[in-house]
C-alpha cells in the first residue's frame, strides 16, 4: 500500500536535499496534492505547490520537514513557530541539531523527529535514519513507511546511533563519488577516454555494489572472489591493505565530519540560549 503523507505537509526549504525527497515520493506515487513548499526564492519545485512565505502556505501543517541549512534555523524558528499546533510533527533533516535544540526552538510541536536522509532518496535508493524521543507507535510506522519509499530506513535506538548512521550514509554518496572519481583517473591513465573511464569506474561499482546486495555475500568474500592467489588483484589489494590505509583514510574522513557537524550542533545551541543581556 502507498504511504500516505500527512495533510497538509509543508516543506520548510527545498533545495538539494528536500528536492530529492520530494523526487523520490513523487516516483513512489505518494499524494503530494496537499503537500507545500516554503522558500525564499518560491523557487517552483516540480509537482508541488510552492509559495515563498508562510501566510500563503493555508491551513497550519500536520507535517512539517525541515529542509534548510541548520545555519538558517535561527531565521525560520520564529517564523515557523506561531503556525505550530500540538497536532503538528516535526521532521528535521538538519545534520548534527539535536532533538533537545529543535524541541527548544519549537515548544509547541507535537513530536519532533530527527531524519538523516542521503541524495540516492531521489531515485529511492537511498538510506535514512530516523530518531524521535516522542513519536507514538503509529506516527513512527507511518513516518518510517515514508521513508522506507525512499529506499532503506530504520529508527535509530539512540542519537548517537542516529549519528553513526549519519556519518556513514548521509555523505557517504560524497565519499563514494571521490571513489569512483579515482578508479576513473587510474582508467584514464591508462589511455582510457574520460567518457569510457567514467562509464567503466561507474559500472564497476554500480555492478559490485548490486550483486553484494542480491548475493548477500560479504565484502570480504567478493574481494576473494575476485582475487586469486598471488594473482593481479592480490597485488593490488596489497597496497589497499598496508597498514589498513583505506580504511585510516575513511576512518579520518567520517571522523573530520563529525567534528564538524559537532560544531555546526554547538552553534545552534549556543544561537537558542536566552541571551544574558
Ligand atoms: N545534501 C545532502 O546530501 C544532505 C544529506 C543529509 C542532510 N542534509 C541536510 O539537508 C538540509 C538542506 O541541505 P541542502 O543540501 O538541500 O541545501 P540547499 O540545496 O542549499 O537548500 C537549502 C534550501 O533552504 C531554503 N532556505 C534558505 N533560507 C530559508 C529560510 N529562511 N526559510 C525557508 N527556507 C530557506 C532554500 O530556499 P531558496 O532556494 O528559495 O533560497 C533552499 O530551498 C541541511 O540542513 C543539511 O544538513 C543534506
Amino acid at each position: 500500500m502507498t504511504p500516505v503523507l500527512p495533510s497538509p505537509t509543508w516543506f520548510i526549504g527545498c533545495g538539494n536535499m528536500g528536492g530529492a525527497i520530494v523526487a523520490g515520493w513523487r516516483t513512489a506515487g505518494i499524494d503530494l496534492s496537499n503537500a507545500t513548499v516554503i522558500r525564499p526564492s518560491g523557487t517552483p519545485v516540480e509537482g508541488v505547490r510552492t509559495v515563498s512565505g508562510y501566510p500563503e502556505a493555508g491551513v497550519p501543517p500536520r507535517l512539517v520537514v525541515l529542509a534548510f541549512k541548520p545555519q538558517k534555523l535561527d531565521e525560520v524558528a520564529p517564523q515557523l513557530q506561531p503556525w505550530l499546533t500540538s497536532r503538528a510533527t516535526v521532521v528535521s533533516i538538519l545534520a548534527g541539531v539535536q532533538i533537545a535544540t529543535l524541541r527548544q526552538r519549537f515548544p509547541k510541536a507535537g513530536a519532533i523527529v530527527r531524519a538523516m536522509p542521503n541524495l540516492p532518496v531521489a531515485i529511492r535508493r537511498g538510506v535514512t535514519a530516523l530518531y524521535t524521543e516522542d513519536a507514538d507507535d503509529g506516527l513512527k510506522q507511518q513516518l518510517g513507511d515514508l521513508f522506507a519509499a525512499l529506499g532503506w530506513a530504520m529508527w535509530a535506538a539512540d542519537q548517537e546511533k542516529f549519528s553513526a548512521v549519519g556519518a556513514v550514509a548521509g555523505a557517504g554518496p560524497a565519499y563514494v563519488a571521490r571513489f569512483i572519481a579515482a578508479l576513473a583517473k587510474a582508467g584514464e591513465a591508462r589511455g582510457l577516454s574520460s567518457e569510457t573511464a567514467a562509464t567503466v569506474a561507474l559500472e564497476t561499482v554500480l555492478g559490485t555494489s548490486w550483486m553484494a546486495a542480491t548475493t548477500g555475500e560479504s565484502m570480504a568474500d567478493v574481494a576473494r572472489r575476485v582475487a586469486s592467489p598471488k594473482g593481479t588483484t592480490e597485488a593490488g589489494l596489497a597496497v589497499l591493505d598496508h597498514d589498513h590505509v583505506l580504511d585510516e583514510l575513511i576512518g579520518l574522513t567520517i571522523d573530520a565530519a563529525a567534528r564538524r557537524g559537532a560544531e555546526l550542533a554547538e552553534e545552534a545551541k549556543l544561537a537558542s540560549e536566552p541571551s544574558l543581556h
